[in-house]
């Protein structure tokens, strides 16, 4: 199979979606990899990287798309990137639909089999291509924070671990997931005081045993929210209800009675945000205050560590990747129905429930198009 790998053209996205140990287990597979020049760059792989293990680097992206059978991308295609699409194409990468209806359109209209990541779901039911961000983002929420707690940042001026003598940071982290575990890991490391809220009592348990009883469990409620985020020196946002917006569980009041120089990071902020007070903001203009707190709201933190994103997302793409390119999409998807669930249009028809509901359209199960 011929796959493409073109260089990501979105705002901020410095991803890639193959990287060389990928191309070179491509080509020991037999498969021929177009890689447009500098596609790696950013994450820190060189065009000279992709063609010591084989690949082919293209000039131009026009002619990856063109040739491949199979594109692999990391973000959703922007608009200058539709004239691309022809029927046949295979194209696996993010796709969120949901609030893209001139992309679907063009998916639709040029018979595009788009398989979205996000909608991919394991044996477990879990979606094993989102986990992979969350994990980068809950441990780079802890190292964001810690370094907005800085005097020169507009933060309290605080060390995140103290010292002897001096007590450490205490750290607030909205949600037990996969954000909150993970930030609470880098915390812990740190030597902060840290207390994770969720409202599943679940959870909780697991995290206090995870965790060997070193953090503090609050159920989440009103009360507990309150004087948990009044003490705080940094509060993490991680919540999550899937496929709704955030709900605004620290309100503007409660942001008010914060510690002048305290940070919030909300990592939710895709979702809309947890914090009332946050919105979303860039990596070029990260942070503002409110009420003399520090507020974090990147979306697509994970692109500020390429390398290690990019990493940690091909380890989690490239075995579906595999066998995509070995046994051919339509194989490959009647081999595994979470795979398939991947699959948000096909020969021109939308296959994915929750985009057909937000856009009001039609829409078909894959099987059923695949059994025909
Ligand atoms: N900003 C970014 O760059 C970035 C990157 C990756 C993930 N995210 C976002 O981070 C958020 C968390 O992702 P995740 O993978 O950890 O989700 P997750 O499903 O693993 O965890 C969410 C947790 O929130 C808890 N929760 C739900 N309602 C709650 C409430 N009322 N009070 C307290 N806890 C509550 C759930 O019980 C669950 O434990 C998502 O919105 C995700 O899209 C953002």
């Amino acid at each position: 199979m011929i796959i493409g790998v073109p260089k990501e053209v979105k705002d901020h996205e410095t991803r890639v979606g193959v990287t060389p140990a990928g191309v070179k287990e491509l080509k020991a597979a037999g498969h021929t990899v177009l890689v447009e020049q500098h596609a790696g760059e950013l994450s820190a792989f060189t065009d000279e990287e992709y063609q010591r293990v084989g690949a082919e680097i293209v000039g131009h992206a026009a002619h990856v798309w063109d040739h491949a059978e199979l594109v692999v991308k990391v973000k959703e295609p922007v608009e200058k990137e539709y004239v691309f699409f022809r029927p046949g194409l295979t194209l696996f990468t993010y796709l969120h639909l949901a609030p893209l209806p001139a992309l679907t359109e063009a998916l639709l209209t040029k018979k595009v089999t788009g398989i979205a990541y996000e909608t991919i779901r394991d044996t477990l039911g879990t979606l094993p291509l989102l986990t992979p961000m969350s994990e980068v983002a809950g441990r780079m929420s802890v190292q964001v924070g810690a370094s907005y707690l800085e005097k020169s940042k507009g933060g309290r001026g605080l060390l995140l671990g103290g010292v002897p003598g001096v007590p450490p940071a205490e750290v607030c982290i909205i949600g037990g997931g996969i954000v909150g575990t993970n930030a609470a890991k880098i915390a812990l490391g740190m030597g902060a005081k840290v207390t994770i809220v969720d409202r599943n009592l679940h959870r909780l348990r697991e995290l206090d045993d995870i965790f060997g009883g070193r953090i503090f469990t609050l159920a989440s409620n009103l009360h507990n929210l309150t004087e948990a985020v009044k003490v705080a020196d940094l509060v993490i946002g991680g919540v999550l209800i899937p496929g709704a917006a955030a709900p605004k569980l620290v309100t503007r009041s409660m942001v008010a009675e914060m510690k002048k120089g305290a940070v919030i990071v909300d990592v939710a902020i895709d979702q809309g945000g947890c914090i009332e007070t946050a919105r979303p903001t860039t990596h070029s203009d990260p942070s503002y205050l409110v009420d003399g707190v520090v507020h974090y709201c990147v979306t697509n933190m994970p692109a500020a560590v390429p390398n290690t994103s990019t990493l940690a997302l091909t380890n989690a793409t490239f075995p579906y990747l595999q066998r995509l390119a070995q046994m051919g999409p339509r194989e490959a998807l009647l081999a595994d129905p979470g795979l398939a669930g991947g699959v948000n249009t096909h020969a021109g028809v939308l296959t994915c429930e929750p985009v057909a509901a937000s856009q009001g359209k039609e829409w078909t199960p894959i099987a059923q198009l695949l059994a025909s």
